[in-house]
């Protein structure tokens, strides 16, 4: 089982959204059996919560129900992945300072590395303090991101259906 936990600040928003991007992609190969994905935030403001209703709605004009609740990664958490997949550069830093061996270290990545479309080091940007637009644009930019690491996986895993 290869296990993906992807990774912002609340996990309301972001990385909801790509968890269950993500998992529909997954489901669609008939991969459910291989890849389990899952999500935290480096925050813990919204321990517990479902994710923004404006995320859910997003999404769910998409095709895409999501899931999850909010819980916070810890250092504790990189023994849960194989890949801790983070949406931001801060994120990627706030996951680098919990790390702690060379296995943990790496096992980070910044979602968008894995959309061959987009400059190395690109982000998805925070959307919770702006409008819906920037909702509609987290969906695009963790969509491509969740292709390529979707045909990343498959690749170095040699998986199969
Ligand atoms: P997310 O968005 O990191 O994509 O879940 C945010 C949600 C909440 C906050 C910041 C970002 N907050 O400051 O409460």
């Amino acid at each position: 089982m290869i296990r993906v936990c992807f990774v912002c600040l609340g996990n309301i928003c972001r990385s909801p959204t790509a968890e269950g991007v993500m998992r529909d992609l997954v489901e669609r190969e008939g991969l459910g059996s291989a890849i389990h994905v899952w999500s935290a935030g480096t925050g813990a403001w919204h321990v517990g919560e479902e994710p923004d209703p404006r995320s859910a709605a997003t999404a769910a004009r998409r095709g895409v129900k999501l899931t999850s609740r909010a819980r916070q990664f810890t250092d504790g958490s990189f023994a849960e992945c194989d890949y801790a997949v983070a949406m931001d550069a801060q994120n990627q830093r706030n996951l680098q300072q919990l790390a702690k061996s060379d296995a943990d270290r790496g096992k980070i990545h910044l979602l968008r590395d894995f959309d061959s479309g987009s400059p190395k080091g690109s982000s998805v940007p925070d959307p919770y303090a702006g409008g819906p637009d920037g909702f509609e644009n987290v969906y695009d930019l963790v969509e491509a991101g969740s292709r390529g690491l979707l045909e990343h996986l498959k690749r170095k895993h040699g998986l199969a259906r």
